[in-house]
């Protein structure tokens, strides 16, 4: 049964400049929610309650997200503006928060390294918590994924076909297909130019991974920028043993960048906004 899920939440946000200055990019509204709070609900209806951040330097406001606000409960009690606060309110009942910090942003595998000892000794998944997944009419993409887990028992990530020219925004596969859905990884590229890339299946923002990832981490060089690439350490999961890759079910948004997150803010507008389904 996998429990925690881990959010690496350490980076600099350079893209959203000059928003992300003093604030953290996971904290930026998609309407009237912060990022972060859709991935712990996703984790949530998944069924992992154990929620671990790593965070950096200037974003305290990440733990003071997910802690009760006795002042404003006071302020808001007994009237109609009680229901915004439903929500989160449902997350402190029903996760546990732990966090730790990076103090060196050496890229997405020395922060996942970093919450090794949140882990501990036991398979969990990862969130970006800047991709905001979406599936209104089914499973949430990290229910998909945790189901597949239960079959298969091995690391997944979650992948899109994206245009062929954006390949070097992501992680690439190539694979076996074992279903119309699912791909045996033969091989990852972080990040390669269009005329380099292995295929247009792209790696976003979500992971199973199982915990011998740490030590293969830890034997990790630094790769593409001199960052610590879980795409590397991946691709040698893949080589001793297995990793799949799964087409995931719903729509992804990817909300580091002011398209996907105006994108995304339409979405949530319009499918849950609206209908009351917000808070
Ligand atoms: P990104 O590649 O989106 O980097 O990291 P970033 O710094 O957040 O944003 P840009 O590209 O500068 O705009 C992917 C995820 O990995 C985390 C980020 O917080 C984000 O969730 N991350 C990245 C860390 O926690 N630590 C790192 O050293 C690097």
């Amino acid at each position: 049964m996998i429990k925690k899920c881990l959010f690496p939440a350490a980076g600099y946000g350079t893209r959203f400049l000059p928003a992300t200055k003093a604030m953290p990019k996971e904290m930026l509204p998609v309407v009237n929610k912060p990022l972060i709070q859709y991935g712990v609900e996703e984790a949530l209806d998944a069924g992992l309650s154990q929620i671990s951040i790593v965070t950096g330097r200037g974003k305290r406001a990440l733990e003071d997200h997910f802690d009760i606000s006795y002042e404003l409960e006071n302020q808001i009690k007994g009237t109609d503006k009680e229901k915004y606060l439903v929500g989160i309110r449902r997350l402190l009942d029903e996760c546990s928060f732990s966090y730790t910090r990076q103090t060196e942003m050496k890229g997405l595998g020395h922060a996942i390294l970093t919450g090794q000892p949140l882990i501990g000794d036991e398979p969990f998944a990862v969130v970006l918590a800047d991709d905001l997944c979406v599936n209104p009419d089914g499973d949430g993409v990290l229910t998909q994924m945790v189901k597949l887990y239960n079959q298969f028992r091995c690391s997944i990530v979650a992948i899109q076909e994206v245009d062929p020219q954006e390949t070097n925004k992501y992680g690439v596969i190539a694979g076996d297909m074992i279903r119309d859905d699912i791909y045996r990884v033969t091989n990852m590229v972080e990040k390669p130019k269009p005329e380099d890339a292995p295929s247009n299946l792209a790696i976003i923002g979500r992971y199973i991974l199982t915990p011998d990832i740490f030590d293969i981490i830890k034997n990790t060089e630094p790769g593409k920028g001199g960052e610590v690439q879980i795409t590397d350490a991946l691709m040698q999961q893949a080589k001793d043993g297995c990793v799949l890759a799964y087409k995931f079910k719903g729509q992804r948004f990817d909300c580091g960048g002011a398209e996907g997150y105006i994108d995304a803010t339409n979405f949530c507008f319009e499918n849950y906004y609206k209908s009351g389904k917000a808070y």
